[in-house]
Protein backbone atom coordinates (compact mmCIF):
# COMPACT_ATOMS: atom_id res chain seq x y z
CA UNK A 1 0.00 0.00 0.00
CA UNK A 2 2.54 2.39 1.14
CA UNK A 3 5.64 2.64 -1.50
CA UNK A 4 8.56 3.49 -0.59
CA UNK A 5 10.05 5.00 -3.23
CA UNK A 6 12.28 7.95 -2.28
CA UNK A 7 11.98 9.78 -5.77
CA UNK A 8 8.13 10.64 -4.90
CA UNK A 9 8.74 11.27 -1.39
CA UNK A 10 11.03 14.00 -2.69
CA UNK A 11 8.63 15.01 -5.22
CA UNK A 12 5.58 15.22 -2.97
CA UNK A 13 7.89 17.59 -0.61
CA UNK A 14 8.78 19.63 -3.36
CA UNK A 15 5.43 20.02 -4.36
CA UNK A 16 4.30 20.66 -1.22
CA UNK A 17 6.75 23.72 -0.78
CA UNK A 18 5.43 25.44 -3.99
CA UNK A 19 2.10 24.73 -2.07
CA UNK A 20 3.28 26.70 1.10
CA UNK A 21 4.92 29.47 -1.49
CA UNK A 22 1.22 29.96 -2.77
CA UNK A 23 -0.09 30.24 0.61
CA UNK A 24 2.00 33.58 1.77
CA UNK A 25 1.48 35.21 -1.98
CA UNK A 26 -2.55 34.88 -1.50
CA UNK A 27 -5.17 32.76 -1.70
CA UNK A 28 -4.75 29.13 -2.06
CA UNK A 29 -7.72 27.30 -3.76
CA UNK A 30 -9.55 24.65 -2.34
CA UNK A 31 -7.93 21.91 -3.98
CA UNK A 32 -4.54 23.04 -3.20
CA UNK A 33 -5.62 22.86 0.30
CA UNK A 34 -6.32 19.18 -0.05
CA UNK A 35 -3.32 18.56 -2.09
CA UNK A 36 -0.92 20.57 0.26
CA UNK A 37 -3.09 18.12 3.64
CA UNK A 38 -2.46 15.09 1.43
CA UNK A 39 1.40 15.94 1.15
CA UNK A 40 1.91 16.62 4.73
CA UNK A 41 0.23 13.49 5.89
CA UNK A 42 2.24 11.32 2.89
CA UNK A 43 5.23 12.82 4.79
CA UNK A 44 4.38 12.15 8.00
CA UNK A 45 3.34 8.66 7.01
CA UNK A 46 7.09 8.21 5.53
CA UNK A 47 9.07 9.56 8.58
CA UNK A 48 7.15 7.25 10.87
CA UNK A 49 7.69 4.32 8.71
CA UNK A 50 11.90 5.74 8.23
CA UNK A 51 11.89 6.28 11.98
CA UNK A 52 10.35 2.83 12.91
CA UNK A 53 12.89 1.15 10.53
CA UNK A 54 15.94 3.15 12.50
CA UNK A 55 14.64 1.69 15.77
CA UNK A 56 14.27 -1.06 14.13
CA UNK A 57 17.77 -1.75 12.97
CA UNK A 58 19.05 -0.22 15.91
CA UNK A 59 17.78 -2.79 18.32
CA UNK A 60 18.05 -5.65 15.81
CA UNK A 61 21.88 -4.61 16.04
CA UNK A 62 22.01 -4.63 20.20
CA UNK A 63 20.51 -7.90 19.84
CA UNK A 64 22.59 -9.54 17.98
CA UNK A 65 25.92 -8.46 19.61
CA UNK A 66 25.26 -7.58 23.54
CA UNK A 67 21.80 -10.03 23.91
CA UNK A 68 22.80 -12.34 26.69
CA UNK A 69 21.74 -15.84 25.62
CA UNK A 70 19.62 -17.25 28.85
CA UNK A 71 20.86 -20.35 30.88
CA UNK A 72 17.70 -21.72 29.88
CA UNK A 73 18.53 -21.35 26.32
CA UNK A 74 22.35 -23.03 26.67
CA UNK A 75 20.73 -25.67 28.82
CA UNK A 76 18.18 -27.02 25.98
CA UNK A 77 20.93 -26.74 23.69
CA UNK A 78 23.06 -28.69 25.02
CA UNK A 79 21.15 -31.54 26.45
CA UNK A 80 18.77 -34.23 24.75
CA UNK A 81 15.61 -33.62 25.02
CA UNK A 82 13.93 -34.17 28.44
CA UNK A 83 10.87 -32.94 31.05
CA UNK A 84 13.30 -32.28 33.65
CA UNK A 85 15.24 -29.48 31.73
CA UNK A 86 12.63 -27.21 33.43
CA UNK A 87 14.04 -27.88 36.57
CA UNK A 88 17.96 -27.39 35.38
CA UNK A 89 18.98 -23.96 37.03
CA UNK A 90 23.07 -23.55 37.05
CA UNK A 91 25.20 -22.17 40.00
CA UNK A 92 28.80 -21.73 40.62
CA UNK A 93 30.32 -24.19 42.84
CA UNK A 94 33.85 -24.99 44.17
CA UNK A 95 34.37 -28.70 44.97
CA UNK A 96 35.56 -28.69 48.82
CA UNK A 97 39.60 -29.68 48.07
CA UNK A 98 40.65 -30.23 51.87
CA UNK A 99 39.07 -33.64 52.48
CA UNK A 100 36.40 -33.53 55.23
CA UNK A 101 34.72 -36.72 55.89
CA UNK A 102 30.99 -36.31 55.73
CA UNK A 103 27.60 -38.69 55.94
CA UNK A 104 28.41 -39.97 52.61
CA UNK A 105 32.18 -41.09 53.40
CA UNK A 106 33.69 -44.04 55.66
CA UNK A 107 32.73 -47.06 57.33
CA UNK A 108 28.55 -47.79 56.17
CA UNK A 109 26.15 -47.40 58.67
CA UNK A 110 22.41 -46.20 58.22
CA UNK A 111 22.88 -42.64 57.84
CA UNK A 112 25.40 -42.87 54.90
CA UNK A 113 23.08 -45.37 53.67
CA UNK A 114 19.60 -43.02 53.59
CA UNK A 115 21.89 -40.49 52.51
CA UNK A 116 23.04 -42.33 49.40
CA UNK A 117 19.88 -43.70 48.85
CA UNK A 118 18.23 -39.95 48.75
CA UNK A 119 20.28 -38.88 46.20
CA UNK A 120 19.24 -41.77 43.35
CA UNK A 121 16.31 -43.79 44.52
CA UNK A 122 13.09 -42.56 43.30
CA UNK A 123 10.20 -42.83 40.74
CA UNK A 124 10.20 -43.29 37.00
CA UNK A 125 8.57 -39.59 35.43
CA UNK A 126 6.87 -39.14 32.30
CA UNK A 127 8.73 -39.03 28.70
CA UNK A 128 5.80 -37.09 26.40
CA UNK A 129 5.53 -39.71 23.27
CA UNK A 130 6.09 -36.68 20.85
CA UNK A 131 9.98 -36.64 22.37
CA UNK A 132 10.82 -40.09 21.41
CA UNK A 133 12.23 -38.68 17.97
CA UNK A 134 14.58 -36.35 20.04
CA UNK A 135 16.35 -39.19 22.09
CA UNK A 136 16.59 -41.49 18.23
CA UNK A 137 13.54 -43.99 19.22
CA UNK A 138 10.96 -42.85 16.08
CA UNK A 139 9.22 -46.23 16.96
CA UNK A 140 7.50 -47.77 20.16
CA UNK A 141 8.94 -51.20 19.55
CA UNK A 142 7.36 -52.26 22.48
CA UNK A 143 10.22 -52.58 24.87
CA UNK A 144 8.96 -49.13 26.22
CA UNK A 145 6.90 -48.91 29.60
CA UNK A 146 3.63 -46.19 29.01
CA UNK A 147 2.41 -44.74 31.61
CA UNK A 148 -1.10 -42.37 31.16
CA UNK A 149 -3.11 -41.81 28.25
CA UNK A 150 -4.83 -39.16 25.99
CA UNK A 151 -2.26 -36.06 26.27
CA UNK A 152 -0.20 -36.97 28.59
CA UNK A 153 0.83 -40.52 27.25
CA UNK A 154 4.24 -41.12 27.26
CA UNK A 155 6.89 -43.70 28.72
CA UNK A 156 8.57 -44.01 31.83
CA UNK A 157 12.08 -42.62 32.10
CA UNK A 158 14.29 -42.37 35.21
CA UNK A 159 17.05 -39.51 35.57
CA UNK A 160 20.45 -40.37 33.96
CA UNK A 161 22.14 -38.00 36.54
CA UNK A 162 20.12 -40.32 39.20
CA UNK A 163 21.16 -43.65 37.69
CA UNK A 164 24.87 -42.48 37.62
CA UNK A 165 24.92 -41.56 41.45
CA UNK A 166 23.50 -44.94 41.89
CA UNK A 167 26.33 -46.36 40.05
CA UNK A 168 28.91 -44.68 42.27
CA UNK A 169 26.80 -45.93 45.05
CA UNK A 170 27.13 -49.55 43.84
CA UNK A 171 30.97 -49.19 43.94
CA UNK A 172 30.98 -47.40 47.14
CA UNK A 173 29.03 -50.07 48.69
CA UNK A 174 30.84 -53.13 46.95
CA UNK A 175 34.03 -51.79 48.68
CA UNK A 176 32.43 -52.04 51.94
CA UNK A 177 30.77 -55.34 51.65
CA UNK A 178 32.24 -56.69 54.67
CA UNK A 179 31.36 -53.92 56.93
CA UNK A 180 27.77 -53.53 55.90
CA UNK A 181 24.97 -56.32 55.06
CA UNK A 182 23.83 -55.95 51.38
CA UNK A 183 22.72 -59.08 50.84
CA UNK A 184 19.01 -57.83 50.36
CA UNK A 185 19.88 -55.25 47.83
CA UNK A 186 18.56 -56.27 44.60
CA UNK A 187 22.29 -54.98 42.60
CA UNK A 188 23.53 -57.45 44.95
CA UNK A 189 21.82 -60.64 44.55
CA UNK A 190 22.76 -63.53 42.12
CA UNK A 191 25.85 -64.76 42.73
CA UNK A 192 29.67 -63.43 43.17
CA UNK A 193 30.30 -63.32 38.95
CA UNK A 194 26.78 -61.59 38.74
CA UNK A 195 27.87 -58.98 41.09
CA UNK A 196 31.31 -58.20 40.01
CA UNK A 197 29.56 -58.34 36.16
CA UNK A 198 27.05 -55.43 37.91
CA UNK A 199 30.07 -53.25 39.64
CA UNK A 200 31.91 -53.78 36.20
CA UNK A 201 29.38 -52.00 34.27
CA UNK A 202 29.08 -49.31 36.73
CA UNK A 203 32.71 -48.46 36.46
CA UNK A 204 32.69 -48.56 32.91
CA UNK A 205 29.25 -46.25 32.92
CA UNK A 206 31.43 -43.56 35.25
CA UNK A 207 34.33 -43.98 32.80
CA UNK A 208 32.17 -42.89 29.98
CA UNK A 209 30.05 -40.15 31.81
CA UNK A 210 33.47 -38.35 32.74
CA UNK A 211 34.51 -38.71 29.03
CA UNK A 212 31.74 -37.54 27.60
CA UNK A 213 31.25 -34.17 30.20
CA UNK A 214 34.60 -33.14 30.14
CA UNK A 215 34.83 -30.42 32.47
CA UNK A 216 37.11 -28.18 30.98
CA UNK A 217 37.64 -26.13 34.31
CA UNK A 218 41.58 -25.61 35.03
CA UNK A 219 42.86 -27.52 37.37
CA UNK A 220 45.87 -26.12 38.56
CA UNK A 221 48.61 -26.55 40.54
CA UNK A 222 50.28 -24.73 43.27
CA UNK A 223 53.33 -25.05 45.58
CA UNK A 224 53.24 -24.82 48.85
CA UNK A 225 55.65 -23.45 51.40
CA UNK A 226 56.70 -26.15 52.10
CA UNK A 227 57.52 -26.99 48.68
CA UNK A 228 55.23 -29.82 47.98
CA UNK A 229 52.48 -29.91 44.89
CA UNK A 230 48.80 -28.93 45.69
CA UNK A 231 46.26 -28.98 43.53
CA UNK A 232 43.50 -26.60 43.98
CA UNK A 233 39.90 -26.48 42.41
CA UNK A 234 38.36 -23.87 40.71
CA UNK A 235 34.57 -22.90 40.74
CA UNK A 236 32.70 -25.50 38.10
CA UNK A 237 29.26 -24.55 36.85
CA UNK A 238 26.99 -27.12 38.03
CA UNK A 239 23.48 -27.85 38.10
CA UNK A 240 21.79 -27.76 41.32
CA UNK A 241 21.14 -31.67 41.91
CA UNK A 242 18.67 -30.90 45.17
CA UNK A 243 16.64 -28.89 42.42
CA UNK A 244 16.46 -32.19 39.93
CA UNK A 245 15.86 -34.51 42.74
CA UNK A 246 12.76 -32.52 44.26
CA UNK A 247 11.44 -32.60 40.23
CA UNK A 248 11.51 -35.81 39.93
CA UNK A 249 10.01 -36.81 43.32
CA UNK A 250 7.18 -34.13 42.51
CA UNK A 251 6.70 -36.12 39.02
CA UNK A 252 7.09 -39.46 39.94
CA UNK A 253 4.15 -42.01 38.12
CA UNK A 254 5.69 -45.08 39.51
CA UNK A 255 8.20 -46.29 41.96
CA UNK A 256 11.05 -48.53 40.51
CA UNK A 257 13.28 -51.46 41.71
CA UNK A 258 16.87 -50.74 41.15
C1 LIG B 1 20.05 -43.82 16.29
O1 LIG B 1 19.35 -45.02 16.05
C2 LIG B 1 19.84 -45.77 14.94
C3 LIG B 1 18.89 -46.95 14.72
O2 LIG B 1 18.64 -47.65 15.91
C4 LIG B 1 21.27 -46.20 15.21
O3 LIG B 1 21.78 -46.92 14.12
C5 LIG B 1 22.13 -44.96 15.46
O4 LIG B 1 23.44 -45.34 15.81
C6 LIG B 1 21.53 -44.12 16.58
N1 LIG B 1 22.27 -42.87 16.72
C7 LIG B 1 22.92 -42.58 17.84
C8 LIG B 1 23.59 -41.25 17.86
O5 LIG B 1 22.97 -43.32 18.79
Amino acid sequence: MWELDPRRLFQRLRYQQVASIDEVTGSPGVGQKAVQRKGRLYTLTHLSISFFCLIGSISFFFNKYYHQVSDDKCVRRFSAPSPALEAVELEWMTFNDVFQPDEYSGYPSATSEKAWAALWDFGAFTVPLDSLAGLNKSSMTGDFRLVGSGPDAGVGGLLEGAHQIHCLNLVRQFIYRDHWDYSQLPSFSGGDKTRRHHVDHCIETLRMVFACQSDVTPYYLATSQRGTVESRGLPHKCRKYPMLVDWVNAHSVFDTVE
